[in-house]
């Protein structure tokens, strides 16, 4: 609690507004690579308190459109739709996809974290699972060279979530913005350029 009352980026939530500090993460990694345009619709999976969907539906203005989903609430923001349910679940693949214009995404956005057991290969599989959940959302709804971010943990599992996506996107890498906490594995896979369906499929047969 002293930690989080002492963390700067926490005093600058409050002061803009912000409803997380994970909202720094996204500002930072936006920054660097330059994700959000406005007009862009963005899907953001995990959303709750709603910092990442705030600031997307800020960024995407004017003409975008931000849909948020998460398993606990998550108060309205202007600009979002919220959809509250499991990323998992195909009742919720299809409330995105007829919130979304022409139910397609140019980014999907992932911040979902697990209720961690302090079992390390639990916790491990959880989150490699959680990513693997974005990946197929982002295959799903992307249109070809979209993009996807989303967190990931450093651990077993994690390379063979990578190279599940650097066969589905021709760019990804690992990025540690400055505002997650150095002492967590958390860290962000940031894809680019969705390959387009049988593009994923040649990709996939030559490494089978
Ligand atoms: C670190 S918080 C996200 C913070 C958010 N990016 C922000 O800026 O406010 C992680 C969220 O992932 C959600 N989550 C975890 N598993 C999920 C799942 N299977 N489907 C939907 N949401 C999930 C949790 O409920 C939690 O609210």
């Amino acid at each position: 609690m002293r930690r989080h009352l002492r963390d700067p980026y926490v005093k600058q939530a409050v002061r803009r507004g912000y409803r997380s500090r994970a909202a720094f993460k996204l500002a930072e990694l936006d920054e660097r690579e330059r994700l959000i345009r406005p007009g862009m619709r963005i899907v953001d999976l995990g959303a709750a308190p709603g910092g990442w969907s705030q600031l997307a539906a800020q960024k995407t203005r004017p003409g975008g459109c931000v849909v948020a989903v998460d398993v606990q609430f998550m108060e309205a923001t202007a600009g979002v739709t919220f959809i509250r349910g499991d990323a998992r679940d195909p009742a919720v693949h299809a409330a995105v996809e007829k919130a979304l214009r022409d139910g397609r995404a140019d980014l999907v956005l992932s911040d979902m974290s697990p209720n961690l057991t302090g079992v390390r290969p639990v916790d491990e599989a959880r989150s490699q699972e959680l990513a693997l959940i974005a990946l197929a959302t982002a295959r799903r709804l992307l249109q070809p060279g979209g993009g996807l971010l989303v967190k990931v943990f450093h651990g077993s599992g994690l390379d063979a979530v990578i190279r599940q996506m650097q066969g589905a996107f021709a760019q990804v890498g690992i990025r540690k913005p400055p505002a997650s906490r150095s002492d967590s594995r958390e860290a962000y896979a940031v894809c680019k350029g969705l390959l387009v369906e049988d593009r994923i499929d040649r990709v996939f047969d030559r490494s089978a």
